[in-house]
Parts: C-alpha cells; sequence; structure tokens
C-alpha cells in the first residue's frame, strides 16, 4: 500500500514539474526573449511579495530589455510585454479584431457591478460602447459644464478655510473629494458634498475600490493571472454592500426622475434615455426623462454597472491628475506663474466666466495637463487579451488566442528615444498640439490608451482637471510642503493607480 502511494505521489509531482517545465519553455520554443520565471508567481514574484506595483515591474521589465516582444508568464500563464510603438499600435488599432477583450475575468452572475463596459468583451462590449459613446459627444461635455464648475464652489471654500490657517494641504484628498462631488453628479445625479461631509455615505462606498489593500491586490492579480481561480472562490471587485448601495442609490434617483419628469443634464440621465428608448439623445434635444413600463435596453443593473464604472474609473484618474499637475507646477515655478498668467488673461477676456469656451483657450494649461499625464498616467498600463491567432507584422512570431497582452504607459513616456530628458516637466512638449495621438511613431503618448478601446471620456477627463487646476491656481497661491524639497516621490506599490505613499502636501495661501 506504502508502496502504491509513494508511486503514485512521485508520478503526481514529476507530471507536474514535466508539465510546468513544458509551459515554461513556452516562449523558449517560439524563439522569443522571455523574463526567466519561477513558481508559482511566473515572472510577477516581486509584486507578489509586495516589493513592487505591478505596473513598476512591467516599467522595470520595460527598462531591462531591448526586445520589441518580450515573452513573461502571468504565473504559468504565458502573456508578452509588446514594447514597440509600431507592434503597440498594431495592437490597438489596426488590429485590433484580434484583441477586443481587455483580459479583465470576472463573473457578472456573482458580481452585476462588474459587468461594465471596463470589463465587457466581445459583443456585448460593442454594443454597450455603441449605445454609450454619444454621451460623450463635445455637444454633451458642454451641457455638463455648468455642473461640473458648480463642484467647484465647495472646492473652493474648502480651500479658503484652509489656505486662512497657513498649514499644508493633502492635495490628493482634495481632489479626490471634488471629484467624487462631480461623478456623483454627473453619473448618479446627485448632489453630494464630501467637503461639508467627509463621512457622506456615497463617498464611503465609493471610495472601498481604491482603498490599497493587500485584498484588492490580490483580486486584482488573479483577473488576469487565473480566470479560473476567479470563478472557482466567486471573488467579487464590489464587496456585496457597495453593489446594494450603488443598485439602491440609482433605483430611487430613477424612480424620482420619472415620477416627477425631471430633466437634468448628466450622464444619468442619458443613462436613463437608453434604457427607455435605446438610444442617447441628439445634441440640443430635449433629455426630459419620461416614465416607461417597457425598457427597450439596459436593466437597472446594467445602469448601476455603467455608473459604477464611470466612478471608478473617472474619479481616482481626473484627481490624480490634478494632484501631480499642481505638483509639478510647484517644482517649476516658471511653469507656474504662466499657467496662472494665461488663467488670469483668459478669464479677464471673458468676465471672468469660466465656461467652455474659455476653458478651451487655455491652451498652456492643456499642455501642464498632458505634461502631467505623460510623467503620471493614473493608469500606468494597458492591458488586452488576444481573441484570435494573430502574427506580428514582419515576423514569425503568433501571438496564440487567450494570451494576456500587457503595454507599460510609463516605459515608453519615460523613454529618451521618444522624449528627451524624458524626466523633465517640459509642458511646451506638447505646444501647438504637437503630438498626443497624433504624432505617436516619434511620441508615443498611451495615458488614454489607443483605438476602439481606449478612455471613452478622455475629453472629460481633462476638462475635469483643467477646471479643478484653474479654479485653484486663480485663487491660490501654491508651493512644495517641506517634505517634497529635493525629494523623490515614492510610489505605493499597494495602489491601483499611480499614488504616492506619503500623499502630495503644499503650502498653500490666498492670492
Ligand atoms: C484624466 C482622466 C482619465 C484618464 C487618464 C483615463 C484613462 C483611461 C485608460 C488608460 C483607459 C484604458 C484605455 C485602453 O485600454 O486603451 C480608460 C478606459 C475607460 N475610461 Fe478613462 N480615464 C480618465 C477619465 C475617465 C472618466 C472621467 C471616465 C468616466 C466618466 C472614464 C471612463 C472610462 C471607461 C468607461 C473606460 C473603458 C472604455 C472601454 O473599455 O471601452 N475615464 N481610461
Amino acid at each position: 500500500m506504502l508502496l502504491l502511494i509513494t508511486t503514485f505521489l512521485v508520478t503526481l509531482v514529476t507530471t507536474a514539474y514535466l508539465y510546468v517545465k513544458y509551459v515554461f519553455s513556452y516562449w523558449k520554443r517560439r524563439g522569443l526573449p522571455f523574463v526567466q520565471p519561477t513558481l508559482p508567481y511566473g515572472g510577477f514574484g516581486p509584486v507578489f511579495r509586495k516589493e513592487k506595483g505591478f505596473s513598476q515591474h512591467l516599467h522595470d521589465l520595460y527598462r531591462s530589455s531591448d526586445a520589441p516582444i518580450l515573452g513573461i508568464f502571468a504565473s504559468i500563464r504565458p502573456a508578452l510585454l509588446i514594447r514597440d510603438p509600431k507592434v503597440i499600435r498594431d495592437i490597438l488599432i489596426k488590429d485590433f479584431q484580434h484583441f477586443w477583450h481587455r483580459g479583465f475575468h470576472y463573473d457578472e452572475s456573482v458580481d452585476p457591478l462588474a459587468g461594465n463596459l471596463f470589463s465587457q468583451s466581445g459583443d456585448k462590449w460593442r454594443e454597450m460602447r455603441t449605445k454609450l459613446s454619444p454621451a460623450f459627444t463635445s455637444g454633451k461635455l458642454k451641457a455638463m459644464f455648468e455642473t461640473i464648475v458648480e463642484c467647484g464652489k465647495p472646492l473652493e471654500k474648502h480651500l479658503k478655510k484652509l489656505a486662512a490657517k497657513n498649514k499644508e494641504v493633502e492635495v490628493r484628498d482634495i481632489f479626490a473629494r471634488f471629484t467624487t462631488n462631480v461623478i456623483a453628479s454627473v453619473a448618479f445625479g446627485i448632489e453630494i458634498d464630501c467637503f461639508e461631509n467627509p463621512d457622506d455615505e456615497f463617498k464611503k462606498y465609493a471610495w472601498r475600490f481604491f482603498e490599497p489593500k493587500f485584498k484588492h491586490v490580490i483580486r486584482f492579480n488573479l483577473s488576469f493571472f487565473s480566470p479560473f481561480l476567479m470563478k472557482l472562490f466567486k471573488v467579487r471587485f464590489a464587496d456585496k454592500d457597495v453593489e446594494e448601495f450603488m443598485k439602491d442609490t440609482i433605483k430611487k434617483n430613477l424612480d424620482y426622475r420619472e415620477k416627477n419628469s425631471i430633466s437634468r443634464k448628466d450622464f444619468f440621465q442619458l443613462l436613463v434615455q437608453v434604457r427607455n428608448t435605446g438610444n442617447v439623445v441628439d445634441d440640443g434635444a430635449d433629455w426630459t426623462t419620461k416614465a416607461t413600463n417597457d425598457p427597450k435596453s439596459m436593466s437597472l443593473d446594467d445602469i448601476a454597472a455603467q455608473a459604477y464604472d464611470f466612478f471608478i474609473a473617472g474619479y481616482e484618474s481626473s484627481s490624480t491628475t490634478m494632484s501631480f499637475c499642481l505638483y509639478e507646477l510647484c517644482r517649476d515655478p516658471e511653469t507656474k506663474d504662466k499657467a496662472y498668467e494665461e488663467i488670469v488673461n483668459v478669464l479677464q477676456k471673458h468676465d471672468g466666466h469660466l465656461s467652455y469656451e474659455s476653458l478651451s483657450e487655455m491652451k498652456y494649461l492643456d499642455n501642464c495637463i498632458d505634461e502631467t499625464l505623460r510623467l503620471h498616467p493614473p493608469f500606468e498600463f494597458i492591458s488586452r487579451e488576444c481573441t484570435k491567432d494573430y502574427r506580428v507584422a514582419d515576423t514569425n512570431v503568433v501571438i496564440e488566442n487567450g494570451t494576456p497582452i500587457f503595454i507599460s504607459v510609463t516605459g515608453p513616456h519615460y523613454d529618451s528615444k521618444y522624449y528627451t530628458e524624458p524626466e523633465r516637466f517640459n509642458p511646451d512638449r506638447f505646444k501647438d498640439d504637437l503630438n498626443v495621438n497624433k504624432n505617436s511613431q516619434t511620441m508615443p503618448f498611451l495615458s488614454f490608451g489607443d483605438g476602439p478601446r481606449n478612455c471613452i471620456a478622455a475629453r472629460l477627463g481633462k476638462i475635469q482637471s483643467k477646471i479643478g487646476v484653474c479654479l485653484l491656481l486663480k485663487k491660490f497661491s501654491f508651493e512644495l510642503g517641506e517634505q517634497h524639497i529635493n525629494k523623490p516621490l515614492i510610489l505605493n506599490p499597494m495602489s491601483g493607480v499611480r499614488a504616492p505613499i506619503s500623499g502630495i502636501k503644499l503650502k498653500v495661501q490666498p492670492r
């Protein structure tokens, strides 16, 4: 009996060993340079050991090689890091039909809020993207502009109080409250004030997603590394109580608007329009929501999932951009003065009114935001999954269906091949719209992704970030806090977006 068990165990271990050895030779067999894997994490040991964040690790892998395409192992799953801008463009744009999937695995039956545009794949994604794209036209953004600027009032009021105390302020926290107010308003259609009510219920539930907890790191990594374990353990992105709160908020608001035929110019209204009619209203048409007993498309769960997605994708990204922008301006006071002068001059021309038009005239501020996004992209990597075997142009490399694809955003952004003095904050690089996605061959710019699956709300993200920085620079003067003088920022490896461990602290005074 003992002999039988021993033989069985030896066979099992030997088979497992040979299997893993075979899997780990995958890229070698295909003649690609690759990162030597180890069990159980493949090429991602430092991430699981909490030594580095996922994005930082991809950035370091980018820098460690010259290969256009680098084989890696996500645990025992063969994956690829694409380094070459031409191959990146082929994958994201030209040959997108081979790379539909974001490669993010979730189970809608246990986690309905995760069934949103960001995570969906295939036809579901295409249909949803087609339905939602008209909600992000410049006409719609123009119509929502005043709603966003309104959210700036509590921001200014709060900063006035802090500036009077002559203390350093944590700008990440301040901008996070501002964007929470904005997205609660435009995506959920509710007005909240996270400055006056720091314990606001919506904020409490909504912020949970980005809390830098090890549990969040694990579920994020599993979603890429092991769809099987995600399903097996029914891993959720949104906790059950968060899901219930979000759905309840949506339901109450929907009932209220339908009962009272309320019209408000926000995304929530547009989501309800899609539910009731199948389409977003045309620019300039009546936005009023009329009650329906016969929804044409989108269930209540769908609306909740999309609104939650807009929050998750939009709040940290924009607040991170504003915070880093102020930080970089303070590090280089010449740029700060130039941005301030432009704001004053443009507003003077428009009788002090911050409108869609006056904001569009602030070109230097626009360049500052682009340069901030280059140096500090909130989402530091882009992912796709191959959905149909694909041969990389001018090579014999075939990417097999199901292979996860990673692209480091900071890799090319910090590469001196594409940007001279890449570590320097230099908004003039983007003068006269020099590049941003137009000239991506010479200066790859990936902060909003690219191709049919790029950020659907890139314009809104920029507008919101410009508004935040403009409102504060106009009324207050900022300087670096003591902790940042001559010291680099240390990034938090546990954070889902680019975030310094110590936050961003600035001295603030009224002008
Ligand atoms: C400065 C602010 C923002 C940045 C830097 C940013 C960046 C990104 C990036 C890198 C992606 C992935 C693109 C790709 O895979 O090619 C993305 C996708 C997305 N973003 Fe943004 N984003 C910002 C603001 C927003 C806002 C305000 C919203 C919503 C209100 C939003 C909604 C989305 C959605 C829904 C997707 C998924 C699109 C799809 O898969 O079809 N983003 N964003």
